[in-house]
């Protein structure tokens, strides 16, 4: 295992109280300190367009640099009308391209989804496989983690409950484990 591992964070959804960002911020808390975790924000990035491809936006740059220096990228995401949410879907494109200089190429990526609904926010985590398979991205694809019901798992105060922070504690070490090793 490399002795720091650079973790790129997106969160598929922009709203401020997101709970897929609680979740991420707990998770986050829980890394330990080798691991060095950045945001890659998306909300600012303009909807991508192949003409696009040619021109350079700032917005672009930024996000392709942060995702191309990170060993692993980890995804926490709400479903949007049983897809990724549009936001998500936005930044796998953007970083698809140019043609021939994606960022997803051989990236290791793991998908985390969280919904007040029964299914957990699954179809998303099934979306971003398919890209990512297509992208030839390496998905973490064990353990799967879709927080089911997850208003449940919130304190008042927005904390992650002790059995979920468990949960999460256990997925943590597994994605830290599969974003260091060199040989996978
Ligand atoms: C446009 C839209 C579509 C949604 N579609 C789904 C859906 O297909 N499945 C689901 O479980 N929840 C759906 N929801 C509810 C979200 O799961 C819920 O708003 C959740 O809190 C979003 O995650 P966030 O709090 O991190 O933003 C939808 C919400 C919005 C705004």
């Amino acid at each position: 295992m490399s002795a720091s591992i650079n973790i790129a964070l997106i969160i598929g959804s922009l709203r401020k109280e997101s709970i897929n960002r609680k979740f991420a911020e707990y998770m986050v808390s829980q890394m330990p300190e080798s691991v060095t975790i950045k945001e890659v924000y998306i909300a600012d990035l303009p909807l991508y367009n192949q003409d696009y491809d040619d021109t350079t936006i700032d917005s672009y740059e930024r996000v392709r640099q942060q995702l191309k220096g990170a060993d692993a990228v980890l995804i926490v995401t709400p479903e949007h009308n049983r897809t990724m949410p549009a936001a998500l879907k936005n930044v796998v494109d953007i970083g698809s391209r140019p043609y021939k200089e994606s960022v997803w190429t051989h990236k290791k990526v793991a998908v985390v989804t969280a919904s007040p609904g029964s299914f957990g926010g699954i179809n998303s985590g099934l979306d971003m496989r398919k890209s990512m398979q297509m992208l030839s991205a390496q998905m973490m694809i064990d353990p799967e983690i879709h927080l089911s019901r997850a208003i449940d798992s919130l304190n008042d105060d927005g904390s992650v409950s002790p059995r979920t922070q468990k949960f999460l504690q256990r997925f943590v070490t597994d994605f830290v484990d599969f974003a260091g090793n060199t040989s996978a």
